[in-house]
């Protein structure tokens, strides 16, 4: 049985949502492994519109095993909201359908507002994240110092847990010019939320192991994108996990041979929200013209994307890192009508070609696109189902980034619609 991983190869934001509900519904289990509630996509279903954060794609989908796993860092209380949400909706959620591994560190109201003042104070050290904690719920992970889903079973490891983390926290704090936390509240909060939570806790690993055995399909949803991971991202204008492949397995428990394809998702130009270097970024017409006719606007904080030509030695190297199998191109369309196209084949650094982008901040920001320019295409794709509904230029076009980037096209998407898809090879085939 073929296990699939889906990740962005790009900085987030590449249609993932799409994709990955079109998967979820051949799947048996669709499991988030890292990330946390600054992820955010839309499906729509039937007609239906469904957005979720934090929860696995597969929820609104009946019969299906939803986990999230260690590797996420969980909000509860963004959790319970987005529960309330969905079932409001109609959608079914209980712990027959969703599992929360037992060792999934929590993000705390500590870990918000750590972030937002981090972000606000200090121009040097700003990253445009989405405010949500994420990073200082994962510094307090491998700080050995969070409190987990397990912990919340028990009052008096609950007491201990908070009183080593505020040791950190209201230090931290005072520096920061905010409040010390107050602990009786915090507590209270946490005892409040318990009850809530622990019935979806379960020995994810052990659970997915034994899926894994019964011949189950396992679909890992990953959130954000390859180029914000931790290790091999624009560091440090990063996310704090590894939003790579790899991490699906140390994220929910599972051996590395669990995965059998990874779905890379691209977008047929570039965007990226927050600080950081972005190579082919246009500050033109063009890049105005990607934003609007690509509605290029984050569905977490509704900030305006960075737009630019594709970039095939990002995507090149991220293939490279994630182990990409086979890549889903999205958005074709946006680049409709365009007299001309712009790829990035290389870069230049200080009279030097580079094939890849460099470690180094100061060289990332420096480094210039070398371009190849490709013809556009008048005629719409939008809608498109097999090869011969497109354009030839757009073919030529998916072609050359195949061949740059050195990875296979395995599906096309055409359209926001899950039909408008041209598939090439099935990532769940055996
Ligand atoms: P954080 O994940 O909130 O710490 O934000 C760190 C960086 O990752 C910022 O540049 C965010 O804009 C970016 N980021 C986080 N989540 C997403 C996402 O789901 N899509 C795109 N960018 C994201």
């Amino acid at each position: 049985m073929a296990n699939v991983v889906v990740v962005g190869a790009q900085w987030g934001d590449e249609g993932k949502g799409k994709i990955v509900d079109w998967l979820s519904e051949r799947a048996d289990v669709i499991a988030r492994f890292q990330g946390g509630h600054n992820a955010g996509h839309t499906l729509v279903i039937d007609g239906e519109v469904f957005k979720l954060s934090l929860l696995p794609s597969g929820i609104v989908r009946k019969g299906k095993r939803s986990v999230i796993g260690n590797g996420v860092v969980l909000d509860p209380w963004a959790l319970i909201d987005e529960i309330a949400r969905l079932t409001a909706q109609g959608v079914e959620i209980s712990p027959d359908n969703l599992m929360i591994a037992e060792n999934t560190p929590l993000i705390l109201p500590v870990h918000g507002e750590l972030d937002r003042a981090r972000e606000n104070q200090n121009a040097v050290a700003k990253i445009g994240t989405t405010g949500r904690g994420i990073g200082p719920a994962y510094e307090d992970k491998v700080g050995r110092r969070t409190v987990r889903v397990a912990d919340l079973a028990d009052k008096a490891t609950l007491e201990l847990r908070v009183d080593r983390l505020l040791v950190h926290h209201d230090a931290l704090r005072r520096g920061l010019g905010l409040p010390e936390v107050d602990r009786a509240a915090l507590l209270a909060q946490l005892e409040e939320v318990a009850p809530k939570i622990l019935p979806f806790a379960a020995p994810v690993w052990k659970v997915l192991n034994e899926d894994r055995r019964a011949g189950k399909r396992i679909l890992f949803e990953g959130a954000q994108g390859a180029l914000l991971d931790v290790d091999f991202g624009t560091y440090p204008f990063v996310t704090s996990s590894n939003t790579m492949a790899g991490m699906a397995a140390t994220g929910t428990g599972l051996g590395p041979g669990a995965v059998d394809f990874v779905l890379g998702i691209v977008k047929a130009y570039t965007t990226r929200v927050g600080e950081g270097p972005f190579p082919t970024e246009l500050d033109d017409d063009n890049g105005q013209r990607l934003g609007e006719r690509g509605r290029e606007f984050g569905t977490v904080t509704g900030r305006k994307r960075r737009c630019g030509w594709f970039d095939a030695v990002l995507v090149r190297q991220t293939c490279a890192t994630s182990g990409v199998s086979g890549i889903a191109l999205t958005k074709l369309d946006v680049l409709d009508g365009f007299d001309e196209l712009k790829i990035c084949t290389g870069y230049e650094l200080d009279g030097r070609m580079l094939d890849y982008l460099p470690t180094a901040a100061d060289q990332q920001a420096r480094v210039t696109p070398v371009y190849e320019t490709l013809e556009g295409w008048p005629d719409s794709t939008a809608g498109a189902r097999s090869w011969a509904e497109l354009p030839a230029a757009a073919v030529k076009y998916v072609r050359r980034v195949e061949e740059l980037i050195q990875c296979p096209v395995a599906l096309l998407s055409t359209s926001p619609e899950r039909d408008d898809t041209i598939l090439v090879t099935d990532p769940f085939a055996d």
